[in-house]
C-alpha cells in the first residue's frame, strides 16, 4: 500500500521504516528540514535498537523515502499522524498544536476515499472533531493508538501484542478492510484486533498508560511503607506477581518512572477528565503522579543524609540520564532530575549514561559528563544508580570499591544485589528494601 507517515519522532519515525520493511511504499514527513535530512541519509535522530537496520534497508529498497513537501503525500491511501501530543505549557491538559497543524497541512493533498489514521495519543474527543475537519476532502478519519515502548519500538510496531482500530461507524467496514491491509502480516500471526469507535480507541491508549503509571506508584507506594517497617518491597513484589491476577512486570519500585508518555499521559487524562465533568473518577492519577515524583526526592534526601546534610563540594556519581535503559530520551526523566537537583544542592555531580550523555548535555550543559564509567566512579564519595542500564546492573562491587573514595552507593532502581556489595564493602541502601 501506499502510505504517509506526518511526524518523524520516535513515533513516526520507526513507524515509517516499520512500515516499509513490511513491504508498503511510505514517505515520511516532518517540518524538521534536520531531521528529515538525517532520516534520509539512514541516520537515526535519536537511539534506538534496530531501527539503524531497517531503516537503511528500507531506504536502499527504494520504498522509503522523507521529505519536509506536504505535496509527496499526495497519492498515499493511508496517513498515518505520528506528531508529539506534549505536555501545555501553561497547564497537564495536553498540547494539541502539531496534531492540528498536522491536519490543516495535510488537508489540500488528500485525495477522496484515503484515510487518515491517528496514531498520537490525544485527549478523548480529539477524533470526532478532526473527523469534521476532514470530511469535506473525501478523505476519512480513524484513530489507530500506538503502544510501542521505547527501546523495543521496532519489535512493537512490527509485531504489536493488540491492535486497535477506531472508525467511524458508518464506514466501519471499509475503513478496518483499509487497516487489516496495513497491518496484514501481524494479522496473519493472530494478532488480537479490536475495532472500536473513537472514544474508545482514544481512552485505550490512555487507560493503558494509566494502569501501568498506577502499578508502578503502587509499588513505589510500598516501599515508603516498607522503608518504614524494615520490609523488602523487592521480595514483597515477587511473593504478590507470583498471583497471575497481579503479574510481576511493572512491579519494580525505584525513582519512579518518567519519558515522554507516562507522566504526561496521566496528567491530560486527569485534565480531560476534569474538563468532561469527571474529574473524580479519576483522581487517583493525581497521587500516581505525587508517589512518583517523591521517589526522586526520596533518592536524594538519602544521599544529601549520608553527607550529614552537608553535600556541598561532595563528589557523587550519577549512573544514568535516560528515563530507562536502551534509549537516550530524557524526557521528564527522574535520573537527570536526581542529577540536576543534587547539583542544585551544590554536590559535584558527575554524571555517565551510556546513550543519553549527548540530549542531556544539550538540555543540561551545567553538569559534568564523564567520558566513561569508570571516570563518572572515580573518587566519588556517593554512587547513586537511577537508570537500570545493564552496564550498572553487572558492576563488580570489589573492582568498583577500588575506584571510589567512600563506598556509598544508592540503588536507585534496586537492580544490584546487596549483599554481594556490602560484603565488597559497601554502605548499600536500595529504595524500599
Ligand atoms: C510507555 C508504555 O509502556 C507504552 O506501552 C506506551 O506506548 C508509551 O509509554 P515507554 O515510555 O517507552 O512506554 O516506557 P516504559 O517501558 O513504560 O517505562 C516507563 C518508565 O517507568 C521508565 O522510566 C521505567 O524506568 C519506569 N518503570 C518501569 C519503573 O519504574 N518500574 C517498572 O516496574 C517499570
Amino acid at each position: 500500500m501506499k502510505l504517509s507517515v506526518i511526524g518523524c519522532g520516535y513515533l513516526g519515525a520507526v513507524h515509517a521504516a516499520a512500515m516499509a520493511s513490511l513491504g508498503h511504499d511510505v514517505v515520511g514527513i516532518d517540518v524538521d528540514e534536520t531531521k528529515i535530512a538525517l532520516l534520509a541519509n539512514g541516520e537515526t535522530p535519536f537511539f534506538e535498537p534496530g531501527l539503524d537496520e531497517i531503516l537503511r534497508d528500507a531506504l536502499a529498497s527504494g520504498r522509503l523515502r522523507f521529505s519536509t513537501d506536504y505535496a509527496e503525500i499526495a497519492d498515499a491511501d493511508v496517513h498515518f499522524i505520528g506528531v508529539g501530543t506534549p505536555q501545555r505549557r501553561d497547564g497537564a491538559g495536553a498540547d494539541l498544536t502539531y496534531v492540528d497543524s498536522a491536519i490543516q497541512d495535510i488537508l489540500p493533498h488528500l485525495k477522496p476515499g484515503s484515510l487518515v489514521a491517528g496514531k498520537s495519543t490525544v485527549p478523548v474527543g480529539t477524533a470526532a472533531r478532526l473527523a469534521e475537519i476532514v470530511a469535506p476532502s473525501g478523505a476519512r478519519l480513524a484513530w489507530n493508538p500506538e503502544f510501542l515502548r521505547e527501546g523495543f519500538a521496532v519489535k512493537d510496531t512490527i509485531e504489536p501484542d493488540r491492535l486497535v482500530y477506531g472508525v467511524a461507524d458508518a464506514t466501519r467496514d471499509e475503513d478496518t478492510a483499509i487497516l487489516d491491509a496495513v497491518y496484514a502480516k501481524a494479522l496473519a500471526a493472530d494478532t488480537p484486533r479490536l475495532v472500536t469507535d473513537y472514544a474508545t480507541a482514544e481512552l485505550v491508549k490512555v487507560a493503558a498508560n494509566s494502569f501501568l503509571a498506577t502499578k508502578i506508584s503502587f509499588i513505589n507506594a510500598m516501599a515508603e511503607i516498607a522503608e518504614v517497617t524494615g520490609a523488602d518491597v523487592t521480595q514483597l513484589a515477587d511473593a504478590i506477581g507470583h498471583d497471575v491476577r497481579i503479574g510481576r512486570r511493572f512491579l519494580n519500585a525505584g525513582v519512579g518512572f518518567g519519558g515522554g508518555c507516562l507522566p504526561k499521559d496521566i496528567r491530560a487524562f486527569a485534565a480531560r477528565a476534569e474538563e468532561l465533568g469527571k474529574g473524580e473518577s479519576v483522581a487517583f492519577l493525581k497521587q500516581v503522579d505525587e508517589i512518583n515524583l517523591r521517589r526522586r526526592q526520596r533518592v536524594v534526601d538519602l544521599v544529601v543524609d549520608s553527607f550529614d546534610g552537608q553535600p556541598f563540594d561532595r563528589r557523587v556519581a550519577v549512573l544514568g540520564l535516560a528515563f530507562k535503559p536502551d534509549s537516550d530520551d530524557i524526557r521528564d526523566s527522574p535520573a537527570l532530575d536526581v542529577a540536576v537537583r543534587l547539583k542544585g544542592l551544590g554536590a559535584e555531580v558527575v554524571s555517565y549514561d551510556p546513550e543519553a550523555m549527548e540530549t542531556a548535555r544539550r538540555a543540561h550543559p551545567q553538569l559534568t559528563y564523564a567520558a566513561s564509567l569508570d571516570e563518572a566512579l572515580r573518587g566519588a564519595e556517593a554512587v547513586v544508580v537511577v537508570t537500570e542500564w545493564k552496564q550498572f546492573r553487572a558492576l563488580d562491587p570489589e573492582r568498583t570499591a577500588e575506584l571510589v573514595d567512600r563506598p556509598v552507593v544508592f540503588d536507585g532502581r534496586n537492580i544490584l544485589d546487596p549483599s554481594a556489595w556490602r560484603a565488597a564493602g559497601w554502605t548499600y541502601t536500595g529504595m524500599g528494601r
